[in-house]
């Protein structure tokens, strides 16, 4: 039987290390280490520097997967693409990492074809069932997912928007997902979405139903107000939905997959909240030892959490062959997902 594992992973982080001492240093914060630490169990994140776009910071990730996996670029059938900090409007930031990995010039050009996938923090998750169907059902024999954001650029560094600048940070992550007939790799994913609460967890920027998208001044500027520039964010209804659905995608997987918690070897839980985490670690019985964590390091990277965890996770030798992963993320949208992964 055809299946699609993980051949192999890449992380990359910017090497800018911002304490939350320095977010208020630096910064001008109105926070503390004290509260940030309390609720979020994040210590520091890094920031990239000005000029580092997101498929820049993407491209260190990609390669190392590449390798890993033991393919060239130009074997890639297809890119997928997830983040929610894209370089631009359009195109997505899929074509900028093609053409940086040299997918689109000289004689082995391969133009392979990469989309975006812009499902905030579960869309690692996304892409990585999406990447499992092109596989199994041979449409694809590897596919690159990519995890990256570059959050730094769009924080509101203020008083007003603390909330959601204490907790980002830059970072991205990539996997290789590739063709096999052994029995191992992905078993199970599944995705779900609740728009109701779309707003409840926002960057609009502009809103496309006005006449101009963008209010503009006599000049013809634009002017974008801070509360539609920067994300506005209700903590506690993101915190509640995300520990319910994140217990119940994980409870799901196992009980489709005819397994229970306890043959799980490692969880990648999405890095939003050393609590949330908890809480869902509590609520489904999960041991300490079958964790894993960035978020004190890394604050929360959103669709680069978990391809960030897993490739930290092969590289300390935590992650072996063999063993059964789950990954389960939420995030704006409402979004989530989760996934089984015979390693
Ligand atoms: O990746 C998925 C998306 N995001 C999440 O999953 C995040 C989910 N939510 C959370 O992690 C938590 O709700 C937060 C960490 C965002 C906030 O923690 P909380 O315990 O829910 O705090 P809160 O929003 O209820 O705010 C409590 C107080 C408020 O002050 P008052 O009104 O009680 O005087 C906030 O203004 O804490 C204040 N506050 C801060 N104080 C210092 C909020 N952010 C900060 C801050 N530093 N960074």
């Amino acid at each position: 039987m055809r299946n699609a594992f993980i051949s192999g992973v890449g992380g990359h982080v910017p090497p800018r290390v911002v304490t939350n001492d320095d977010l208020v240093a630096d910064y001008g914060v109105e926070t503390s280490d004290e509260w940030i630490q309390k609720r979020t169990g994040i210590q520091s994140r890094r920031f990239a520097e000005a000029g580092v776009g997101n498929a820049d910071l993407a491209l260190p990730a990609a390669q190392k997967a590449i390798a890993q996996a033991g393919i060239k670029a130009a074997d890639l059938d297809m890119i997928v693409y997830a983040t929610l900090s894209p370089d631009h409007c359009f195109p997505g930031s899929g074509v900028l990492l093609a053409e940086k990995l040299g997918l689109c010039e000289g004689a082995g050009a391969s133009f392979t074809p990469a989309m975006d996938i812009r499902n905030q923090c579960s869309g690692f998750v996304y892409g990585l069932g999406t990447a499992s169907s092109m596989v199994k059902s041979g449409a694809c024999e590897h596919v690159l997912v990519v995890g990256s954001e570059v959050h730094s650029a769009a924080l509101d560094l203020s008083g007003r928007g603390r909330t959601v600048s204490s907790l980002f940070g830059d970072g991205a992550g990539a996997a290789v997902v590739s063709a096999t007939d052994e029995d191992r790799g992905i078993q199970y994913w599944k995705c779900g979405a609740d728009g109701r609460y779309a707003h409840v967890l926002a960057q609009k920027i502009w809103d496309i139903s006005k006449r101009p998208f963008i209010p503009q001044d006599g000049d013809g500027n634009g002017i974008v107000a801070p509360e539609m520039m920067f994300a506005n964010m209700d903590g506690r209804t993101v915190f509640r939905h995300a520990v319910e659905r994140m217990c119940f995608a994980v409870i799901s997987a196992c009980t489709a997959s005819g397994i229970t918690g306890d043959d799980v070897d490692l969880y990648l839980f999405h890095q939003a909240n050393m609590r949330i985490n908890q809480y869902v670690a509590k609520q489904l019985g999960v041991p300490e030892h079958k964790l894993i964590h960035n978020i004190d390091r890394y604050g929360n990277t959103t669709a680069a959490t978990i391809p960030l965890l897993m490739a930290e996770a092969v590289e300390t030798g935590r992650l072996k062959p063999g063993m059964t992963v789950a990954c389960v993320a939420f995030g704006s949208g409402f979004t989530w997902g989760s996934a089984l992964v015979r390693w």
